[in-house]
């Protein structure tokens, strides 16, 4: 182990400030990103001074170094408060991605604080995460229930052999559905919520009031739940930590609803991408019954948060070619250093582990909590699993390089999956009106409650979807 390269930042290395910087969003990044991730690390290594809406940061391209960054929290601080230039007020005033790192929640907390609030996510989101419990069972029975109703809508739109977004058709709602069942909304406020989050989703021009509603949303959510405990996570929270404001819960609900609306719904695209476009190993693994590898291997691929969020240097460090300074922004970028595993593999991770070595759901103190991944997990590999149990033939009806993808600063998601469908003649959604059951199989009371709850959000959904068109 080298030792750890601390000490004072010498006078003759320049300060990030004084850098002349490339802007990183631009409609090359759009396009394609690996490009720009390469020709900063030939420029500058393994960490390259960029600009990220008039802002410079530091962003961390190498996989040892993007490894050092997320696992070192005695030296990579989340809080906010470490952040010099916003400190000594040099940020641009209005600067729009100040306001959800202002949001104070888990990945914005270090130390003590941080390891109790993760505790509180572990003791409320074990009991969804086991398929033996009956919330696990139920919540898997719901992803289900969900995912057959969203096909058969489908096919009552459309046909049994025809044309579909699974972006905007499938996988969203989905799970803006699981999202709003998870968190115990009930179905008035479960509109309410759906709407806002897709505007917000969306970043339309109303996108900074929908995100206050939004918020504001959870936290009613949170009073209402305290008022009326049921089985939900949002309940589970209280039960986990009655400490818990309904604010502070508020925010904890808000985040999660981002990574499980977003950040999942992503991943779900971008599994069903690489299948489709034909990536060798991920289809493999698929026909081997092999879903969860199937993930792994489009997370490494295409990871969703492609750049993590910040981190902010407690001491002066050297990192890649050049002196970090103590409260120096970087932000590490899993999609540069998925990149720069491929390159290298087998130097830092043998072939019988190398899927699983993906840093998509993060690494160290912040990553991804245990019970979330497995929550995540299950709903990716059943959503993606469902469309391939209804479909005989599904196909991209856009070259995969003609795609709009949406290139944030931290995430990278597909606008669109356009695909021409067949359905399995086998597939009960072709037989099956949405508030039907074609099937006659005896169902248990919680498969009803999904489904009466799936009935309420689709027509919050046939509204977003299809509201707009004239005769629907
Ligand atoms: C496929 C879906 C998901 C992916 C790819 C994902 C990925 C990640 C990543 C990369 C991080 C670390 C971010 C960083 O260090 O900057 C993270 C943190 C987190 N995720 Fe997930 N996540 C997913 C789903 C979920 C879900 C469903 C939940 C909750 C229900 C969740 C809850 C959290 C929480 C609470 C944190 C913060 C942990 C901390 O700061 O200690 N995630 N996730």
């Amino acid at each position: 182990m080298e030792p750890h390269p601390f000490g004072t930042a010498p006078a003759d290395s320049l300060p990030l400030e004084s850098l002349s910087v490339e802007p990183l969003l631009t409609s090359e990044f759009d396009a394609d990103p690996g490009s720009v991730y390469g020709r900063l690390r030939r420029t500058y290594g393994p960490v390259a001074p960029v600009g990220l809406l008039g802002v410079p940061v530091w962003l961390v391209l190498d996989y040892r170094e993007v490894l050092e960054v997320l696992r070192n929290e005695s030296q990579w601080r989340r809080d906010i408060r470490y952040w010099r230039a916003r400190a000594e007020g040099r940020l641009p005033h209005g600067w729009p991605l100040l306001a959800g790192y202002e949001v104070r929640q888990t990945m914005f907390m270090d130390d003590e604080e941080h390891r109790a609030a993760r505790q509180t996510y572990h003791t409320a989101l074990g009991p969804f995460q086991d398929s033996r419990t009956p919330q696990g069972w139920e919540l898997r029975s719901a992803v289900v229930a969900y995912a057959d109703e969203l096909v058969a809508m489908l096919a009552a739109e459309s046909g049994a052999v025809g044309f579909a977004d699974l972006a905007a058709q499938y996988t969203r709602p989905l799970l803006l559905m699981v999202t709003t069942r998870l968190f115990g909304c009930p179905v008035e406020l479960g509109d309410e919520l759906v709407m806002d989050l897709w505007r917000m989703l969306d970043g339309g021009p109303d996108a900074g009031p929908a995100t206050g509603r939004a918020l504001a949303a959870m936290t009613r959510l949170a009073a209402h739940r305290r008022a009326l405990p049921g089985d939900d996570l949002t309940s589970y929270m209280l039960l986990a930590d009655p400490t818990l404001s309904d604010e502070q819960l508020g925010r904890e609900l808000f985040m999660n609803a981002v990574y499980l609306t977003d950040i999942t719904g992503n991943m779900v695209c971008n599994t069903l991408l690489e299948v489709l476009r034909g990536n060798a190993t991920v289809r493999r693994s698929l026909s081997a019954g092999l879903i969860g590898e199937t993930v792994n291997r489009a997370a490494l691929a295409n990871t969703p948060v492609a750049n993590m969020c910040f981190r902010f240097a407690a001491r002066d460090v050297r990192l890649g070619n050049f002196w970090i300074r103590a409260g120096d922004v970087v932000s590490p970028s899993s999609a540069a250093a998925h990149q720069d595993l491929m390159a290298i593999g087998s130097h830092i991770v043998d072939s019988t582990v190398s899927t699983r070595a993906h840093l998509g759901w993060g690494a160290g103190p912040h990553q991804c909590p245990t019970a979330a991944r497995e929550l995540a997990g299950t709903i990716v590999t059943t959503a993606v699993g469902r469309i391939f149990e209804h479909f005989t033939k599904v196909e991209l009806t856009l070259p995969p390089d003609q795609l709009p993808w949406r290139s944030g600063p931290v995430v990278r998601g597909l606008r669109l999956l356009p695909v021409r469908y067949e359905l399995s003649g086998r597939s009960p959604a072709g037989r099956q009106s949405v508030g039907g059951n074609g099937s006659g199989v005896a169902r248990s009371d919680a498969v009803r409650a999904s489904e009466r709850h799936a009935r309420g959000l689709l027509g919050a959904l046939r509204q977003l979807m299809f509201g707009g068109r004239k005769g629907d």
